[in-house]
């Protein structure tokens, strides 16, 4: 299965290191976020891959390409582990590359995808800043396209404060951790933020959607007929809204944490949560 993982981003929130070293570059460990995102998405079925870059940003094609003056150095010299490292890292998944030229928003990066997905009934969208801590939830997703051929998105709570910094939910529970999503709106105020209801009918924590999607293509239609929105950009949202009004769109919950490394600290919370 095909996933599109966008990691155009200017990354403002990490100049000026970003200025060279792109933030999905930047390291947990030994290995690069980006990494963890691939390893993420092959591990759950979706091995190929369509990463969205703007320039400036190709050492993420390096990193992934087979370096093969490095491969006869590390062999010649003996290196075995070292070499087995670094090969694991290409066969991890078939990746191609596209460019975003202007930075319009995320539902502009995605629409880049459009080619690349072709007539696949569906695939999933990972934004390249987000690591997942203990599991990903997308092979909840994934079986819930199998039960209810449904896209989804996935959820996380949020406080109250933070709501005007994401996308947020507004739905029904259908099932454990699964919603029937009535309302999808981009960094709301809280005023206008949409809620999520139990079975019973009360009102859960506000959730916000964390960084893993999976569509069907009737999304690019959605993403061409979306007009600037938030922040005057393209927004993935919007055009999630449209695909709910269409098809309908779950939201699942899953038991892991997004831990997103978009800023400073949130790279040293993720490591430390991660233990590196
Ligand atoms: C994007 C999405 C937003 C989502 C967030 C985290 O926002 O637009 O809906 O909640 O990622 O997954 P950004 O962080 O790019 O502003």
């Amino acid at each position: 299965m095909k996933a599109v993982i966008p990691a155009a981003g200017l990354g403002t929130r990490f100049l000026p290191i970003a200025k060279a070293v792109p933030k999905e570059m930047l390291p947990l460990g030994d290995k690069p976020v980006i990494h963890y995102v691939v390893a993420e998405a092959a591990a759950a079925g979706f091995d190929e891959i369509l990463i969205i870059l703007s320039k400036g940003k190709e050492c993420i094609m390096q990193y992934f390409t087979p370096n093969p003056d490095l491969e006869s150095h590390l062999e010649a010299a003996g290196k075995q582990a070292a070499l087995e490292e670094v090969r694991r890292v290409s066969a991890m998944a078939r990746i191609e590359y596209a460019y975003q030229e202007k930075m319009r928003g995320l539902g502009d990066a995605v629409k880049i995808g459009r080619e690349f997905i072709g007539d696949d009934p569906v695939f999933a969208v990972l934004l390249g800043d987000t690591v997942m801590q203990h599991s990903s939830p997308l092979d909840r997703m994934a079986s819930a396209w199998k039960t209810l051929s449904k896209p989804s998105v996935c959820l996380e709570p949020c406080p109250e404060e933070r709501v005007s910094r994401y996308g947020v939910a507004g739905g029904r529970e259908i099932g454990e951790g699964l919603f029937d999503l009535t309302e999808l709106v981009e960094k709301p105020a809280v005023s206008k933020a949409p809620r999520l209801e139990s079975r019973n009918g009360s009102p859960l924590p506000y959730h916000a959607f964390a960084a893993r999607y999976l569509f069907t293509p009737e999304i690019f239609d959605c993403l061409e007929n979306t007009p600037a929105g938030f922040a005057g950009e393209i927004q993935l949202t919007d055009a999630m809204e449209q695909l709910r009004q269409k098809t309908g769109m779950l939201g699942v919950t899953w038991p892991g944490k997004r831990l997103d490394i978009g800023s400073p600290a949130g790279l040293i919370e993720a490591a430390q949560a991660l233990g590196i």
